[in-house]
């Protein structure tokens, strides 16, 4: 048995329906951890009699608090961060497209398979929902290393047969292949789980995207991962490739696309009646505020989509969103709220960004807090980071407070250590 003290931090509940309880603080607290698991997590004075030989580390003056789910982020887009240009569109033409291109290269893809985990982890994300590049091999690559991380992982290869460069398309019948092989090789080995993966819309002819439509029907228990209503250019060139369809959300719902274990990034643009028959099938949005805010997409309506009982986690989408750093965006999801008139609750925030990121990727059975029975997926916090860091929560009145602060000052410097399925995979 493993055995940590230190103040603990968890969701057991979204706080915005259940008032009270969802909420669990140990200011002095004891996690205790066997197997991978979580087999206690509580006060330190009414757990301690459970120690028995067990070695204890102490961590007092540090925060526990569970992995960081990121329900958005590209892999082969590590180089293209922070590229200057105009939005979505463009973007993708001039930096990421011949970005992913280079993902052909199994060496490459291999690469930067281990740089991305590995930054993931400093950051303190313990699961991720992944996009590939369109090449098998890229998908092949994040997943060997993710399970030699023991990591909880889900990705896919983008499906894109249409409005990309060349060598950077497949077809319907090579990327059912693709992914029938990655599926078997997979989903479902060690903690992975695979995503059908259909880009956009545009990047993908209607054969494909009812090919995805079959896939997901043969595997139910498989995601799907897409993106919707990002961009006003975007939405118009949609509008106009798929005719019949009522609205963008429809055209992905018409072949199938739009079922529980279905996450669609952005839907900046979404209005009411989406996030209806969005949450009625089961569907989440993945809320990337860094992204959003860099190709200059909108604002995301947070609370609106909440009010419709869509599930929503927080993602950061890189190479558009600017950071790893899941904390980091949730200083900028406050943000955003602001400039909406919505201002995000921190205990809201954390939510967004452990269990209510589990529920949006239906995992949260396994992940998303620390009650016993889960994965030990959980970070260590150094609150004293830095000076300021240090000197602002020394000062803070209250653990929202603190809190709050830690979203909008702390990033990848905060996260003193990061475990796996109760083994340390970082330590700063
Ligand atoms: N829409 C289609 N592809 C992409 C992508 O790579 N990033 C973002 N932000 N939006 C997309
Ligand atoms: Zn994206």
């Amino acid at each position: 048995m493993q055995a940590f003290r230190a103040s603990i931090l968890h969701l057991l509940d979204d706080p915005a329906k259940a008032a009270e309880g969802a909420v669990a603080f140990h200011e002095d607290g004891l996690l205790l951890v066997e197997d991978g698991r979580v087999i206690g997590c509580g006060a330190y004075a009414e757990l301690a009699p459970w120690l028995g030989g067990a070695e204890l580390e102490d961590l007092t003056g540090h925060l526990i608090t569970p992995g960081f789910v990121d329900t958005h982020i590209h892999f082969p887009q590590v180089d293209v961060i922070a590229a200057h240009g105009k939005q979505l569109l463009d973007w993708l033409e001039q930096h990421t497209f011949p970005a992913e291109a280079a993902f052909a290269d199994p060496k490459h893809a291999a690469d930067t398979a281990a740089f991305f985990l590995d930054e993931l982890l400093r950051n303190g994300t313990t699961t991720a929902l992944v996009f590939g590049s369109v090449h098998k091999v890229s998908v092949d690559a994040l997943f060997a290393e993710a399970y030699a991380r023991d990591m909880r992982l889900i990705a896919g290869k983008s499906l894109m047969d249409r409005n990309a460069p060349d060598g950077l398309t497949d077809t319907v019948e090579s990327s059912r292949e693709d992914m029938q092989a990655l599926i078997a090789d997979w989903h479902g080995k060690g903690r992975l789980g695979y995503a059908v993966t259909p880009r956009f819309a545009i990047s993908c002819s209607d054969a494909q995207l009812a090919m995805a439509g079959e896939i997901l029907a043969e595997h139910p228990d498989v995601w799907m991962q897409t993106h919707l209503s990002e961009n006003l250019h975007e939405i118009k060139e949609t509008a106009r490739l798929f005719p019949k369809a009522k609205d963008y959300l429809d055209v992905y719902d018409r072949f199938g696309l739009l079922r529980q274990r279905s996450v669609f990034a952005h839907c900046v643009h979404l209005k009411g009646d989406a996030f209806r028959r969005l949450a009625a099938k089961g569907g989440a949005v993945a809320f990337c505020p860094t992204s959003n805010l860099f190709l200059g997409s909108g604002l995301f309506p947070l609370e609106e989509a909440c009010s419709h009982g869509v599930k929503v986690g927080i993602g950061t989408d890189v190479g558009a969103g600017t950071t790893f750093s899941i904390l980091h965006t949730l200083g900028e999801a406050y943000k955003v709220g602001q400039l909406r008139g919505d201002a995000l609750d921190p205990f809201q925030a954390l939510y967004l960004a452990t269990l209510g990121g589990a529920r949006a990727l239906d995992l949260d059975d396994k992940i998303g807090n620390l009650a016993p029975g889960k994965e030990a997926d959980f970070l260590v916090l150094d609150l004293a980071a830095t000076p300021l860091i240090a000197r602002r929560l020394a000062g803070g009145k209250s653990l929202a407070d603190k809190l709050f602060a830690l979203t909008v000052l702390g990033d990848d410097r905060v996260v003193a250590r990061t475990y796996l399925a109760g083994v340390e995979r970082w330590r700063r």
